[in-house]
């Protein structure tokens, strides 16, 4: 019952706008695509860009040094326009001529297990990125409200405990990946983190969620600013934390589960 609830929680979200991809090697393929991906720097020219086709690489929903001073402006432009595009491009090219090309990227990612490499890695930094910008906003941190906060305490006991379990998420990821807060078939909270670029919503994740909201923990998130000081990177996360995405998203998640 639990995994029939997940699985509509899954598709609902989906359709509520989830609509990014997976990707990668082993190695992050940005470094190779560098030369090869346009970058377009121009955040208003961003905001114009239209949609390729479903697949769509979003424009950044602010410019680039809108997360100063905690995520800077390099940062912010490397890590969208060479990273988050190269896994974009590696993911059409991996779908390419297949029949995923016609599929919902929901259904991709929920039986990634069924599909090569390159569409997990590429597909997941394609949406584990567009996750991770609407994650985050200009002016952001401070508390969530609501259902949210007292979900978050709830599960949590605090919201301070909350943090500190997230970021413990983050800090102690062996190499690259990413910290999650996420709902479960339950209606309950969890913490979790994944290697490379997974998600809680693959068939093969430890402990299979919704996302609500998500921390970027691969190196090119933070060492122009922060070097190897990864603690401080997620110190400066809490600035920029989008309550109000991820209060959206839990109640859209809250009511996908309700409907089964
Ligand atoms: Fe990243």
């Amino acid at each position: 019952m639990n995994k029939i609830k997940l699985v509509v929680a899954i598709t609902v979200v989906g359709f509520l706008g989830l609509q990014y991809t997976f990707i990668e090697q082993t190695q992050d393929p940005a470094k190779d695509q560098m030369k090869n991906n346009q970058t377009n720097n121009d955040t208003n020219k961003q905001k114009t860009m239209k949609p390729i086709n479903k697949f769509e690489f979003k424009p950044l929903p602010y410019s680039y040094d809108a997360l100063e001073p905690f995520i800077d402006k390099l940062t912010v432009e490397i890590h969208y326009s060479k990273h988050h595009k190269a896994y974009y491009d590696n993911f059409m090219n991996a779908i390419k001529g297949t029949d995923m090309e016609s599929m919902d990227m929901m259904d991709i990612i929920r039986n990634i297990s069924k599909y090569p490499m390159a569409v997990r890695n590429n597909g997941g930094g394609y949406f584990n990125h567009t996750f991770y910008w609407e994650s985050m906003k200009p002016n952001g941190g401070g508390l969530p409200t609501g259902k949210l906060k007292e979900a978050i305490v709830k599960s949590f006991s605090s919201f301070d405990e909350f943090k500190k379990q997230f970021s413990d998420a983050g800090k102690t990821r062996f190499g690259s990946g990413w910290a999650w807060l996420c709902l479960d078939p339950k209606g309950t909270l969890f913490i979790c983190s994944t290697p490379n670029q997974d998600n809680p919503l693959m068939d093969i994740a430890e402990k299979k969620g919704i996302p609500l909201l998500t921390m970027d923990v691969w190196e090119h998130a933070y060492y122009l600013k922060y070097q190897n000081k990864r603690a401080d990177y997620i110190d400066a996360f809490w600035n920029v934390a989008n309550w109000e995405e991820v209060a959206g998203r839990y109640e859209t998640a809250l009511k996908s589960l309700s409907t089964k």
